[in-house]
C-alpha cells in the first residue's frame, strides 16, 4: 500500500528570512467562538492546515457556510443558519480541539453533544475539567457510551470556577460559555497562553465583557448577544520556534519579520544560553537569529506558559542532542510525551528516559534513518532532525506534520533545506 512519507536530506546552514502564519491553537478556538455570533465573521492570516480543514468541516456540519481562500489565507463563516449541536465522532477522533465547540453551542443553543475525545499517544486528554466546570455553571452532562450530551434549560448560570490546573481548553470553554451567561463568572487558576490572549481579544472585538486580573483570574460579565468580528490570528510561535531551531541546529541564520518574539521569551533565552545569538525587533515583535557552531546543551522544564511550551519540547530536544554537554528535559504537561526520544535514538541520539525525564548527552553527529512520527511535534522534531544527520531520513506520519503546520517543508526548502513530500510503497 503506498504511503506518503517526508524525504530530509543532510542540509547545512538554513538561511534567510520566512513568513510566519496564523497560530494553529488560536485559529481553531477562535473559529470555534463565531458559534456565539449570529452571521458573517472574516478571519485573517488562518493558516491552510488540516487540522483548519476539519475545523471547516465540523462548522459546516453544525450548518455555517464557510468560505476559505488559500491564497489569501482569509476565511469568512457565516453563522446564520446553525443547525446542529452535535460533533460526529469521525472528527471528535481526528482533532481534540473540536471539544471547544461546547461552550458557544451551550452558551447560544443551550446543548451540546461530543463523542469523548479519543487519548491520543501523548495522553489520555480527559476533558472532566471542562465538564465539571460547565455542571457549575447549570449544565446537565449525561455520558450514553462514547456520547457526552450537554444541557443547559435557561441562560448558563455565572460561578467562581477554580481550575486545578491551568487548563488551555478549559479555560478557553469555560470563557466562551460565561461570555453569554447570567452574571459574572470567575476563573481562577486560568490559562493565560497568547492563544487564550487571543480568543479574548477576538471576545471583545464582538462585545464580550470580560478582564484579565493578577494571578490568573479571568472575570467575565454576561451580556446578552454577541455581534459579528474582522481579526488577524496572531502568527504561530510554534512555527517560528520550528523555523529558529532549524536554523540554529544547521548552524545558518534566519530573519522572521513579525515573529511575536514578546510570546516566546523563556524559548529564546534557552536559545541565548545554547550560544545562539538572538535579536527581538521594535514591539517585540520580530527575531533573528545567528547560530554559534559550538552550540552548549541547555536543560529545561515544560509547563504552563510563560514556562517553557510542551509543543517546543520535542524540537529544543533535537537542538540538545546535537550539543556539547548533556541537558535535562522534563516534561509536566502532558504524562507520555517523550515517544519521539526512541526515534532520535534510532538516529544515534544518546538520550536516556527516567519517568517524565529525558537525559540528553550531545553527540557528534545524527545518522539518517526510517522514522514514525507520533504527533505534530514530534513530526517537527524529526525533520529537523533529517536536517542535520548525515545521510538521509525517511519520516511517515505525514499526516502529523499536515495536521499542525502549513506548508512548513516548503518555508524550510526556501531556507535550503532538501525536504521532499514524497509518495511510496516500501513502507
Ligand atoms: C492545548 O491542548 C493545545 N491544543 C496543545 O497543543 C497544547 O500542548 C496544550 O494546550 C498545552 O499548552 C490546542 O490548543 C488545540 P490542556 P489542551 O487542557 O487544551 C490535562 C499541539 O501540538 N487535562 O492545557 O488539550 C491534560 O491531560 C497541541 O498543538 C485534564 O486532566 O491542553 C494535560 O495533561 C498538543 N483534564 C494537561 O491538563 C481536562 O479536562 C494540559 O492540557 C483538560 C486537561
Amino acid at each position: 500500500m503506498s504511503k506518503e512519507y517526508i524525504l530530509v536530506e543532510q542540509s547545512l546552514k538554513l538561511h534567510g528570512e520566512a513568513q510566519l502564519v496564523g497560530a494553529k491553537n488560536a485559529v481553531l478556538v477562535i473559529m470555534a467562538s463565531l458559534l456565539l455570533t449570529d452571521g458573517k465573521s472574516i478571519l485573517k492570516n488562518v493558516p491552510n492546515s488540516q487540522d483548519v480543514a476539519s475545523m471547516i468541516e465540523l462548522l459546516e456540519m453544525l450548518g455555517a457556510e464557510i468560505v476559505f481562500d488559500k491564497e489569501t489565507h482569509i476565511l469568512t463563516v457565516d453563522t446564520n443558519t446553525i443547525n446542529d449541536y452535535k460533533v460526529p465522532s469521525h472528527i471528535m477522533k481526528k482533532m481534540r480541539a473540536s471539544v471547544l465547540v461546547m461552550g458557544p453551542l451551550l452558551a447560544r443553543f443551550g446543548k451540546a453533544q461530543v463523542a469523548v475525545p479519543g487519548g491520543c499517544v501523548i495522553g489520555t486528554r480527559p476533558i472532566d475539567y471542562h465538564l465539571k466546570n460547565f455542571e457549575k455553571m447549570g449544565v446537565t452532562i449525561t455520558t450514553a457510551g462514547e456520547f457526552v450530551s450537554a444541557q443547559v434549560s435557561k441562560k448558563l448560570k455565572s460561578n467562581k470556577l477554580i481550575l486545578e490546573y491551568p487548563s488551555v481548553g478549559a479555560t478557553e470553554n469555560i470563557i466562551m460559555a460565561a461570555t453569554l451567561a447570567e452574571g459574572k463568572t470567575k476563573i481562577i487558576n486560568a490559562a493565560l497562553e497568547p492563544e487564550v490572549l487571543d480568543l479574548i481579544a477576538v471576545l471583545k472585538k464582538m462585545g464580550a465583557q470580560i478582564t484579565i486580573l493578577p494571578a490568573a483570574t479571568i472575570e467575565i460579565e454576561g451580556v446578552s448577544s454577541l455581534n459579528v468580528v474582522q481579526h488577524e490570528v496572531i502568527n504561530d510561535r510554534l512555527e517560528a520556534g520550528a523555523l529558529l531551531l532549524a536554523s540554529a541546529i544547521t548552524g545558518g541564520q534566519i530573519y522572521l519579520p513579525h515573529a511575536p518574539a514578546w510570546a516566546m521569551d523563556l524559548f529564546l533565552v534557552k536559545l541565548e544560553q545554547m550560544g545562539h545569538k538572538i535579536e527581538v525587533g521594535p514591539d517585540e515583535t520580530g527575531i533573528t537569529l545567528k547560530a554559534t557552531k559550538f552550540p552548549n546543551a541547555v536543560s529545561f522544564k515544560t509547563g504552563p506558559y510563560p514556562g517553557f511550551p510542551t509543543d517546543l519540547q520535542a524540537p529544543m530536544m533535537v537542538a540538545q542532542s546535537v550539543a556539547e554537554g548533556e541537558a535535562t528535559i522534563e516534561e509536566t504537561v502532558f504524562e507520555n510525551r517523550l515517544l519521539h526520544v526512541r526515534e532520535l535514538q534510532k538516529m544515534g541520539a544518546q538520550i536516556n528516559v527516567e519517568n517524565n525525564k529525558a537525559i540528553v548527552k550531545g553527540v557528534d553527529r545524527l545518522y539518517g534513518a526510517s522514522v514514525i512520527a507520533t504527533d505534530i511535534r514530534a513530526s517537527c522534531a524529526l525533520v529537523l532532525a533529517g536536517l542535520v544527520a548525515e545521510g538521509q531520513t525517511t519520516m511517515s506520519g505525514v499526516h502529523h506534520f499536515k495536521r499542525g503546520y502549513d506548508c512548513l517543508d516548503k518555508k524550510l526548502a526556501h531556507l535550503g533545506a532538501s525536504i521532499k513530500l514524497k509518495v511510496g510503497s516500501d513502507f
